[in-house]
């Protein structure tokens, strides 16, 4: 990757640039050894820490509990056709309606460069889910028409994209042409840039109901090896907020430092990986 070193954010000087400690969670993991803290304690805490490990559901549990059907996730590109799902997703799972990008952004995205999309997909009976609901479910179509049982295919997680000329992402690569309908694949200063090299990745999702399954895992990481085959691309950026630096570190990014982008109120941080060094990590993920 290019020199892309920044300046690490103000408030996170002074600690590692791998890891920043503002980063580090005092999880049931993270025991202090450098401590004057006798060995005896130390070893005491690690026991209680394990315990409580041991104790907490695993994703897959949550998963089972979340999901009460077969979890065959169907992974693919996304077109236009999967619009409404990904509205539905989008607005139910940022918080923050700023941080949403808008339905008109989606329709850009999704005719401009589905090849950037993924979705996660997962089959539902009506039937067997009378009493199961999920955000997505309304706008979901049917896996195959005139399928006696009614069984639809329902978004649960999604990557959307575009492509930027730069190794970072810029408000303008967050924006739109407004007059894209008729530009007709002429180049434009804002948005989808054709020949860029870097994957500018807009939209991570998935459906609260499912957060802490792994499933945010499992699209970023078929995402990342899809780009990396593909060879259309020689990175992937990203801009987040503090609290997910560390999620995005564990599957290989590298934090950049403050992003100068205002989109959505600032705040963002820049978050790149090389597709080149990029090796799936193996970690948690639902089977
Ligand atoms: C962020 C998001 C995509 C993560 O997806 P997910 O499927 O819930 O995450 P996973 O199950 O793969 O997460 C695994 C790990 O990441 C951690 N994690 C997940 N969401 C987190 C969050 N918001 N903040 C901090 N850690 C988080 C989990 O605690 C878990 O850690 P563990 O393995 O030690 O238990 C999802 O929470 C989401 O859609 N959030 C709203 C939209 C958003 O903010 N997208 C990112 C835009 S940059």
């Amino acid at each position: 990757m290019a020199a892309i070193e920044r300046e690490p954010p103000s408030s996170i000087e002074g600690s590692s640039p791998n890891r920043p400690q503002m980063f580090h969670r005092i999880s049931d993991n993270a025991i202090d050894e450098s401590s004057d803290a006798d060995s005896d304690f130390v070893k005491l805490q690690k026991t209680i820490s394990k315990e409580r490990r041991e104790a907490r559901e695993s994703p897959q549990a949550r998963l089972q509990r979340a999901f009460p059907f077969t979890f065959h996730p169907n992974i693919r590109p996304l077109s236009t056709s999967d619009y409404e799902s990904c509205i539905a997703l989008e607005n139910a799972a940022f918080p923050d309606p700023e941080h949403r990008a808008t339905p008109e952004k989606f329709l850009y995205r999704l005719s401009t460069c589905p090849e950037l999309s993924l979705g996660v997909l997962c089959t539902v009976v009506p039937d067997k889910a009378k009493n199961w609901t999920i955000e997505t479910l309304d706008a979901a179509k049917p896996v195959e028409t005139d399928r006696p049982n009614g069984a639809k295919s329902v978004l649960v997680a999604h990557i959307v994209s575009t492509r930027c000329a730069g190794d970072t992402i810029t408000d303008k690569d967050m924006d739109y042409p407004k007059d894209w309908r008729i530009r007709r694949g002429r180049s434009a200063d804002v948005g989808h840039q054709e020949s860029g090299r870097t994957v500018a990745m807009h939209s991570l999702a998935v459906a609260p109901k499912l957060h802490g399954c792994g499933i945010g895992q499992m699209i970023a990481k078929a995402y990342l090896q899809q780009m990396k085959d593909a060879g259309v691309a020689d990175r992937v950026a990203l801009i987040c907020q503090d609290y997910l630096v560390s999620y995005y570190e564990r599957l290989g990014f590298k934090c950049i430092g403050k992003s100068p982008a205002q989109f959505g109120g600032g705040g963002w941080h820049d978050m790149v990986i090389d597709l080149a060094k990029y090796e799936v990590k193996v970690g948690k993920t639902p089977s």
